[in-house]
């Protein structure tokens, strides 16, 4: 007899705050010449093969609560660039502990290392909602989320 094989598809919402569509061309010395595209193709590369990778990015911050919640609703694990909303965005840190409290886990990741930078940038909301935080080892700090969500290859 002859059958159907389902392929179930994992996903992983990797979700960029705001000015993080300038990646490539802002500030290079900070964030490197990449840009989303290419951390896209770098993820699907790392990525287990039955693992889709969403990668979204927004500077509006309604949107961002949106997908989080769209992440509770269909309990997707999310690496998530909150960019500056990491320094003083309640509302953001509120929707990240909708995720976590419903079990999902929340990475949040960071190219840069926020803490040898700006003393604005020491402070994180989101960092005690999330699941985990990695930080200061640019693409690979969301290839390095992957495998702590368990989705790599
Ligand atoms: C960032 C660090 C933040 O302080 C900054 O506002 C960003 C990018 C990073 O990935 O290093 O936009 O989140």
């Amino acid at each position: 007899m002859t059958g159907n094989v389902d392929v179930v598809t994992r996903r992983v919402l990797v979700l960029n705050g705001p000015n993080l569509g300038r990646l490539g061309s802002r500030e290079p010395d900070v964030y490197g010449h990449q840009d989303l595209s290419e951390l896209r193709t770098r993820l699907a590369a790392a990525a287990a093969d039955d693992v889709e990778i969403d990668l979204r990015q927004t500077d509006d911050e309604a949107e961002l609560i949106g997908w989080l919640h769209g992440a509770v609703d269909a309990g997707e694990p999310v690496i998530l660039n909150p960019a500056a909303f990491t320094h003083y965005s309640y509302a953001t840190r509120d929707a990240c502990a909708l995720v976590t409290k419903a079990g999902i886990p929340l990475v949040e990741v960071h190219i840069s290392n926020p803490a040898a930078r700006e003393e604005f940038r020491h402070t994180s909301v989101i960092g005690a909602v999330a699941t985990g935080t990695i930080a200061g080892f640019g693409f690979d700090s969301y290839v390095l989320a992957l495998r702590a969500v368990g989705l790599a290859a």
